[in-house]
C-alpha cells in the first residue's frame, strides 16, 4: 500500500496552480490527505474545490507568500498538528520574469532569490521540524538549473540554488531517513508558461522544434508536458514506490536536455 493512504499528509506549496494544483491533486487522489499553500487565494479555493469534488476530502489551505517565514511556520506547523504528523512535502511555488544580463533589474533578480530559492529555504527548514523519520520531499526546480537559456539569467541562477540548496538539505535529512529529489521540468502548459510565449504557437513551436539563435534543442518527445506529467513523477518520488532513491535531480522535459 502507498504510504499516502496512511493516518499524515502532504504540505504542497504553488498549489493554487498548474504543476503544483496537479500534484495535490495526484496525492489526493492516491489517497493522501493534503495541505495546499499558495499567495493566490483563489487559485488556492478553485484547487480545493476540485480535489474535494474527486476525493470527497476536503484539503486543508493556507494563502501564504512562501518569502514570509514565519508564516511559512506556523501553516506547516498547523497541517501537521491537524494530520497528526507530516509525512511529505513537495516545493513548486515559484516565479518566472523574462531578463538576460543586460536587462534584468536587481529587484527582478532579488525577486526569483527570495521566492524561488529563500522561499524553497522556508519551507524545507519547517518541514524538516514535523516531517516524520522517514518522510519526503521533492523541491521543483527547472532544466534551466542546468542548462542556460536566454533571456531567463536571475530564474536560471535561482532554480540552480534552489536545486544545490535541496540537495544539501536532502544529505542532511538523509541522516533521519527522509529522501530529498529534485524535479527539473522542461516547458510545461501551465500559467507560467503561457505568461511567457506572447504568441503562443511560436512559442511552443520555438520549444518543440528547437531555436537554434536561443540555443534551444527542441523536445525530442515532440510536445510541450502537462502539469500532470511533472505531477505523477513528483508523486511517484514522494511514494515509497522510491523508498531508496534520494538526491537526485531528475529532469522532466520531454528528452529536451539531451
Ligand atoms: N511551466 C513550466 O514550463 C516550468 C518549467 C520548469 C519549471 N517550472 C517550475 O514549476 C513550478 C510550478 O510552476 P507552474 O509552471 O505550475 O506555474 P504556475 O504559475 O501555474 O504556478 C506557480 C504557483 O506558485 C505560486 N506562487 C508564486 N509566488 C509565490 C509566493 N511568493 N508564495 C506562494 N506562492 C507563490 C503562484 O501563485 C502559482 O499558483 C515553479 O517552481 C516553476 O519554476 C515550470
Amino acid at each position: 500500500m502507498n504510504r499516502e493512504a496512511g493516518g499524515t499528509g502532504t504540505f504542497v506549496t504553488g498549489a493554487g496552480s498548474g504543476i503544483g494544483a496537479a500534484t495535490a491533486l495526484a496525492v489526493a487522489t492516491a489517497g493522501g490527505r493534503v495541505a495546499l499553500l499558495d499567495r493566490d487565494a483563489a487559485g488556492l479555493a478553485e484547487v480545493a474545490d476540485t480535489i474535494a469534488a474527486s476525493t470527497g476530502r476536503e484539503p486543508l489551505r493556507f494563502a501564504v507568500d512562501v518569502r514570509d517565514a514565519d508564516a511559512v511556520d506556523a501553516a506547516v506547523a498547523e497541517a501537521a498538528e491537524r494530520f497528526g504528523g507530516l509525512r511529505a512535502m513537495a516545493c513548486a511555488a515559484g516565479i518566472l520574469r523574462p531578463g538576460g544580463l543586460e536587462d534584468v533589474t536587481v529587484e527582478d533578480w532579488e525577486a526569483h532569490l527570495g521566492v524561488n530559492t529563500t522561499g524553497v529555504l522556508h519551507c524545507l527548514r519547517a518541514a524538516s521540524h514535523h516531517l516524520a523519520d522517514d518522510g519526503a520531499v521533492v523541491v521543483v526546480s527547472s532544466n534551466a538549473a542546468r542548462v542556460p537559456r536566454t533571456g531567463m539569467l536571475a530564474y536560471a541562477a535561482s532554480k540552480a540554488a534552489t536545486s544545490a540548496l535541496a540537495r544539501c538539505a536532502g544529505l542532511e535529512l538523509a541522516a533521519r531517513g527522509i529522501r530529498c529529489n529534485v524535479v527539473e521540468p522542461g516547458s510545461t502548459a501551465t500559467a507560467m508558461q503561457r505568461d511567457l510565449w506572447p504568441d503562443p504557437e511560436a512559442g511552443r513551436r520555438a520549444a518543440v522544434e528547437g531555436d537554434p539563435a536561443a540555443y534551444r534543442l527542441g523536445i525530442p518527445l515532440g510536445r510541450i508536458a502537462e502539469p500532470e506529467d511533472v505531477a505523477g513523477v513528483v508523486a511517484f518520488l514522494l511514494s515509497d514506490a522510491a523508498r531508496h532513491v534520494t538526491l537526485q535531480q531528475l529532469y522532466v522535459d520531454g528528452g529536451a536536455s539531451l
